[in-house]
């Protein structure tokens, strides 16, 4: 049999030990060691409940009461530190978190269009105001778009200009943008206005300013009753709105299998002194309309193709046309 003062005494000195544990109760781990130590299933708290069945009835009542009230304290003194402990945790985490508004932000390096990209954007802008449509066609092309159904055959001395690329077979890199003309009137009955811009290959050997890879922009105007006084026009609204007024234009008689006449055309600035080649153009041949089952005693029309390089270089005093591939980011962002 126990007394009840033994039991008081043991009740004492847990208190005392939990007591003396408080200031120490920060750490998750600590916290829940302290929990099982006095409030756990075994815990020393919950033994001296298994202890009272050892007093004598009488006592028994008296010490439930000190038990419980130890078993409060140390509950409250658990919980107190609990939540301390999760505050400090939630305290902890908006710290790490924290965000200094007055820091310099971080640099994100912004893009710019390339200059010939600018070039084509314009050259197409200009031309969609005239009311011509965009129009654009596989790079690799075969020999028939390329050349025959252009009228020009397969041992026509002009074929050596553009021989270009193969890929296998008759396929080849385009040399120029002229076969999507093909590809667009066989799509479409007349009128037909489009421009196509677009990369283009050749066998050239690069210099400042020959590149095997290079852009044209085509344009095809097909319909009743067009000479080479529209297609003067068109020039001349084009040198205007892209170079600005007061430029001169000059043809020159040319060859291309598929115009008749063609020529080479030429600007002046004003106050220069040097014609500057800008494109070949003509009026389309009657046997490409054949070719393409349009009737070319109805119907007549132009073509040309402009380099874009060329404009870009005119346009932004550009001597090297390596300069547009050669990635250097200094060259490139002096445009935008
Ligand atoms: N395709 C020719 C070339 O690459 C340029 C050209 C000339 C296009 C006259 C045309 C044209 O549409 O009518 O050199």
């Amino acid at each position: 049999m126990m007394e009840l003062p033994e039991l008081q005494e043991q009740i004492g000195q847990i208190k005392q030990d939990l007591d003396q544990q408080l200031p120490n109760l920060s750490a998750h781990d600590v916290l829940e060691s302290f929990r099982v130590e006095f409030l756990g299933r075994k815990g020393r708290i919950t033994q001296l409940f298994k202890q009272m069945g050892t007093l004598e009835p009488g006592a028994r009542g008296e010490a439930g009461r000190l038990i419980n009230e130890l078993k409060d304290h140390a509950t409250v003194c658990f919980e107190e530190r609990d939540k301390l402990r999760q505050s400090e945790v939630r305290r902890q985490a908006l710290v790490a978190d924290r965000l200094d508004v007055s820091l310099p932000g971080s640099q994100h390096a912004l893009g710019c269009l390339h200059p010939m990209t600018l070039v084509q954007r314009e050259i197409e802008a200009i031309f969609m105001k005239m009311g011509f449509d965009v129009a654009t066609g596989p790079e690799i092309e075969t020999e028939y778009y390329n050349f025959e159904a252009l009228n020009i055959p397969a041992d026509h001395p002009a074929r050596a200009d553009w021989d270009t690329f193969y890929i296998e077979g008759d396929r080849l890199l385009r040399p120029h943008t002229s076969p999507v003309q093909i590809r667009v009137m066989e799509q479409s009955e007349p009128p037909v206005r489009i421009i196509c811009p677009g990369r283009c290959y050749r066998r050239d050997t690069q210099d400042a300013t020959h590149s095997p890879v290079f852009h044209q922009v085509e344009l095809l105007w097909i319909e009743e009753g067009l000479s080479l006084a529209h297609l003067k026009h068109v020039l001349e609204l084009f040198t205007q709105e892209f170079f600005g007024e007061g430029y001169e234009m000059l043809f020159s008689g040319d060859f291309f299998p598929f115009t008749e006449p063609s020529v080479q055309v030429h600007i002046k600035a004003p106050g220069a002194t040097n014609w500057m080649e800008i494109m070949g153009a003509g009026m389309v041949d009657p046997a490409v309309l054949s070719n393409v089952g349009y009737d070319a005693e109805k119907y007549t029309g132009f073509a040309f193709g402009l380099g874009i390089e060329r404009m870009a270089m005119l346009r932004y005093g550009i001597d090297d046309i390596r300069a547009f591939l050669t990635n250097d980011l200094r060259f490139i962002r002096q445009f935008s």
